[in-house]
């Protein structure tokens, strides 16, 4: 399988906050990759995601921002052996991880591209059943219209799963959001981290856009809230 690279000569002239992006989750991988796998509860918002795609054994099911891989394996559980799991990420360094987690699934793919203009179609050369997205909406300039874009991949009754963070509305637990706050701005990615809007505002707008792009596309199947109320699992079947 080829992958769209983004193009290496104008990644050095130009600092782009995707760019910056890409070098930040390639730096910090391995980090990363703890946390995504070990934070407190973690493990049961992913099962729970994969569970609300409703995968059948033989689907194909695409993670966009698939990062280290935390969610791929309960994904390659769900479709079997004869389904395809595709992993999208641009960041070099997070694939890397994901590769050694998936070394022993033979029907997971791995492709570095942007996930707001996926390959994935083409490079399967059919139409995924199902997209995943957990803790990336909030990395995307208009996340409306990728979610748009990935219900237009998937079709209608193909199925979508969003998962984000964001400051929690719950009122018993809204005291700790400036902690939350100050940890969006020391885990963000340096370009969000000096603009002069909040970060945490940016995320809190982004997730609205995303799971309300979510909901005009589909019919809502699952809505729950995680974490105090930080983290949003929302899934739905394309109309
Ligand atoms: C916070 S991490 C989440 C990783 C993974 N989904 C998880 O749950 O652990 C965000 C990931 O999205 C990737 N990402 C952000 N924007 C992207 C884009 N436009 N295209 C592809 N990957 C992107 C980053 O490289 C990073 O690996």
């Amino acid at each position: 399988m080829t992958a769209e690279q983004p193009d290496s000569r104008s990644r050095s002239r130009s600092r782009s906050p995707s760019s910056v992006a890409q070098s930040f989750y390639t730096r910090w991988a391995t980090l990363y990759d703890a946390l995504a796998r070990r934070a407190p509860g973690v493990g049961s918002v992913r099962t729970e995601a994969a569970d609300a795609l409703a995968l059948s054994p033989g689907e194909t099911v695409v993670e966009m921002g698939c990062g280290t891989g935390a969610n791929l394996p309960y994904l390659a559980e769900r479709v079997g052996p004869e389904g395809t799991v595709v992993g999208v990420d641009f960041s070099p360094g997070v694939l890397d991880v994901a590769r050694e987690r998936t070394r022993e699934y033979p029907n997971v793919h791995l492709v570095r591209a942007d996930a707001t203009r996926p390959p994935v179609a083409r490079e399967l050369a059919e139409s995924p059943d199902a997209v995943l997205a957990t803790f990336v909406s909030g990395m995307f300039d208009d996340p409306a219209a990728v979610v748009s874009s990935w219900a237009d991949l998937v079709g209608p009754g193909g199925r979508l799963c969003l998962v984000d963070l964001a400051e929690t509305t719950d009122p018993r637990w809204r005291p700790l959001n400036p902690a939350f706050r100050a940890l969006v701005r020391v885990t963000a990615p340096p370009g969000s981290r000096t603009m002069r809007a909040s970060p945490t505002k940016m995320l809190n707008r982004r997730l609205v856009a995303a799971h309300r792009a979510l909901e005009s596309r589909c019919r809502v199947t699952h809505e729950t809230t995680h974490a105090l109320g930080f983290a949003r699992v929302r899934a739905g079947a394309v109309e």
